[in-house]
């Protein structure tokens, strides 16, 4: 798609803006396509930490959600976190607090934490561990195997780290209400339309969802798989974004979403507009009060230092 002459006007503003505060633009998987352009490293939480943690930019604007910026002001403490959206949040993380996750653990005090990144910066320095969906069963496999396992707070890849290494997990109730939205008689549907098709779904969905694709990955994962397969129909079942560099990367091949109910409304509130202005006003800067930061500092090396 062509940009507009409004478009391109903004992108030359963010580059100049970009280089006047010495700024890195990290865009998650499912931003969308103009936020994915201007950025300089597009990936899933994972691979974004991990940038976070090693630029050696002065200013980091995280298109993404609030989570995710949360993370980066963690892992990069010296740097400015800019999220040029503040309303840009995750239902999921909201779906425990540290008071709720304080009260679980003293039912199981001899238990290990494991959390997933999608939660608040309080919830992770009352975890051990932390984990994205490209490295949930690694981390649960990390902990000694006579030691019982908390996972926090989406329950369903929960379930899945538990399927995959054997362990039984105690589960929060949370759940994402976008991938959520994907069901067994979508895949069923699938299957019928396009017969040929790999179908690959994200670990957040429904286990019987899970149970039934024919791969499961973070959203990474995902695209890697899609460069690397021979096959020439992929089935995407996650938010939509994905699929717009799925086919930027894989342009002799031909992608259907799986779901057209899952788009996440959170991820869609960063544009251009507001990019541009974050820049040029130092906006909204996202910081983490020392003490919650160095304890959820621990959880969160583990979690980039973790294969995935
Ligand atoms: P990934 O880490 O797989 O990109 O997932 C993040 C997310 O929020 C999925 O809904
Ligand atoms: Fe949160 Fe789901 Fe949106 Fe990911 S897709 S940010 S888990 S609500």
């Amino acid at each position: 798609m062509t940009d507009t002459a409004q478009q391109q006007r903004l992108k030359a503003g963010i580059r100049k803006w970009k280089d006047r505060r010495n700024a890195v633009i990290l865009g998650h998987n499912y931003q969308v396509p103009a936020i994915q352009e201007i950025s300089d490293f597009t990936g899933d939480s994972l691979g974004l930490s991990r940038r976070a943690a090693e630029t050696d930019a002065d200013v980091i604007v995280f298109c993404g959600v609030h989570f995710m910026a949360e993370t980066a002001a963690v892992l990069s403490p010296d740097k400015a976190v800019l999220l040029p959206e503040p309303e840009a949040g995750c239902p999921m993380a909201d779906m425990i607090t540290a008071p709720q996750l304080r009260e679980l653990k003293a039912r199981h005090p001899d238990a290990t934490v494991v959390c997933y990144v999608n939660s608040s910066v309080e919830v992770k320095a009352e975890s051990d561990l932390c984990c994205t969906s490209a490295n949930a069963a690694a981390i649960v496999a990390s902990v000694p195997s006579d030691t019982p396992v908390i996972f926090v707070p989406d329950k369903y890849l929960g379930a899945w780290a538990a399927e995959q290494t054997g362990r039984e997990l105690i589960l929060w109730e949370g759940y994402c209400p976008t991938h959520a939205c994907i069901t067994p008689d979508d895949i069923e549907r699938a299957r019928l339309e396009h017969p040929d098709a790999l179908i690959m779904v994200h670990p957040e969905c429904l286990t019987q969802v899970c149970r039934m694709a024919d791969v499961v990955a973070s959203t990474s994962g995902m695209c890697r798989t899609a460069r690397e397969t021979d096959v020439r129909e992929i089935v995407v079942g996650t938010e939509k974004g994905l699929i717009y560099r799925m086919e930027m990367e894989n342009p002799d091949k031909r992608f259907y979403h799986l779901s057209p109910a899952a788009l996440c409304p959170n991820m869609k509130l960063n544009t251009l507009e507001k990019v541009l202005w974050s820049l040029q006003e130092m906006r909204h800067e996202v910081t983490v009060p020392p003490d919650i930061a160095e304890r959820a500092e621990t959880a969160l090396r583990a979690m980039i230092n973790s294969g995935g």
